[in-house]
């Protein structure tokens, strides 16, 4: 029989897996170490398991203790699969930005929740740094983890994860791409990895608002670096004894709106269903591809499921709060996306404007196009013909040709909805879209309003 003895027995053994889109315009091979197969569906179970280990080996967390952590999600699921397993009690300590999923599953997998407000400094006594130390001391017979400076975290990430990079590239690795939160996954890997080959660049993904990017560039703790940003699980206010400055060559920072766009991204394109720090780590290494040369080897290590952050980033609603929707890159041909199939109403010019009226009835349209000899010379707009009507009744006799407006403007499909909302107006209210079979089909105002809204 091939089987574990428990779930904890599943953790590692990630798969290495080529991007194939989202990484087109860099001339390296991009490889992506997809740790979300663990069974907590993030890298974190690596090193919530080894914590415990050492915790245990060194007498700090005895039998039916109460393990104590302040973590942003990844951490506590680990925790609470090791917990499960070994028989401890878990309470994890949350900072109120964090996705509702997160601290549902965290319940779910038996974890006690506190959550405590973000914007408040470190020190704060409402901080989830200071109320994870404060219930650590007040609960008998527990432990508190501290995920930042205890150093299992790296060794976990020097033992296990550097080394299944190495084996899986055979040694090949140039280059390796990570988000850094608490530093462990960088540090354990980076160092890891420069013990088989200095040449290796490590190349850590910090965040706007995040104190990482300067401290190292400078050796400054800049607290005007400190803001508050929505990119989930890399990035800090603090710097955590399990950051290793000396093996990350660079950092690189990536804003929020690239981060989420770019979680969409490599779900979208490349089937692979991540969480925010991907994006951020795939954006920030687009940003930096120049470094990348034809025979290079790039790891870039996605850390956490697509599922923790449903509710956020996938959510258009919540995208479009905050502006991370790129509309504005939305085109003609996308607006056409639900009435391409329809064929374009139009009428001719010596057609009667009881006609008209009749049509925009039946085919429920508020503008027509006139044509002559299959030309666009005009256009009918209701709310034009009703004025006109109102004024003098026998006008619906009339032919089109002596009451059409101007013809329309015309756009070709790829015209943005910039370019469409600067053409319509009060007194043009649709465009044409020639269609690359020589077709043309209409974009209303009602359609640029509803891609706008
Ligand atoms: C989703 C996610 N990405 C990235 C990180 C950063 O990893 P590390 O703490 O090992 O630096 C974390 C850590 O909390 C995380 O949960």
């Amino acid at each position: 029989m091939k089987i574990y003895n428990n779930i904890l027995e599943t953790i590692g053994n990630t798969p290495l897996v080529r991007l194939n889109k989202i990484t087109k315009d860099v001339e390296a091979t991009v490889l992506a170490k997809v740790e979300t197969t663990n069974p907590g569906n993030s890298v974190k179970d690596r090193m919530a398991l080894k914590m415990v280990e050492d915790a245990e080996k060194a007498g700090l967390l005895k039998p039916g203790g109460t393990i104590i952590e302040g973590t942003s999600g990844n951490t506590g699921m680990g925790l609470a699969l090791v917990a499960i397993i070994k028989g401890y009690k878990l309470i994890c300590v949350l900072s109120d930005k964090q996705s509702k999923e997160k601290m549902d599953i965290l319940r779910a997998v038996g974890a006690e929740v506190v959550v405590c407000p973000t914007n408040v400094e470190p020190e704060d006594p409402r901080s989830y740094y200071s109320v994870s130390k404060r219930l650590a001391e007040e609960t008998p017979n527990s432990w508190y983890v501290n995920q930042y400076d205890n150093l299992s975290n790296r060794q976990a990430h020097y033992e296990q994860t550097g080394p299944e990079i190495w084996e899986q590239t055979d040694g090949k690795i140039t280059h390796f791409v990570v988000g850094v939160g608490t530093g462990g996954t960088v540090s354990g890997i980076g160092k890891y990895l420069k013990e088989k080959n200095p040449d290796i660049k490590i190349l850590g993904i910090d965040t706007y608002g995040s104190v990482f990017k300067k401290y190292h560039e400078t050796g400054i703790f800049d607290e005007n670096e400190i803001y508050p940003y929505i990119t989930e699980g890399i990035g800090e206010d603090i710097l955590p004894k399990n950051v290793d400055f000396d093996v990350i060559d660079h950092f690189e920072k990536v804003t929020d709106k690239d981060a989420a766009i770019y979680t969409r991204k490599i779900a979208l394109e490349e089937g692979i269903f991540v969480g925010n720090s991907a994006g951020s780590a795939v954006k920030g290494l687009l940003q930096m591809k120049d470094m990348f040369k034809k025979d290079d080897v790039v790891v870039v290590l996605f850390h956490d499921h697509g599922s923790r952050y449903v509710g956020k980033m996938f959510n258009d609603d919540w995208m479009r709060d905050r502006g991370f929707l790129e509309e504005g890159h939305q085109s003609a041909e996308d607006l056409l996306e639900h009435h391409k199939d329809q064929p374009l109403v139009t009428i001719g010019v010596e057609e009667l404007v009881s006609h008209a009226v009749a049509k925009m009835r039946t085919f429920k349209i508020s503008q027509i196009p006139v044509t002559k000899d299959g030309e666009f010379v005009g256009m009918i707009d209701e709310t034009a013909l009703i004025n006109q009507i109102v004024d003098n009744e026998q006008i619906k006799d009339e032919a089109i040709g002596n009451i059409m407006g101007p013809k329309l403007p015309v756009v070709k499909p790829n015209a943005s909805i910039k370019e469409l909302s600067k053409l319509i107006n009060k007194d043009v209210p649709a465009v044409l879209v020639e269609l690359e079979n020589g077709k043309f089909h209409i974009v209303t105002r009602h359609d640029v309003i509803s891609a706008m809204s």
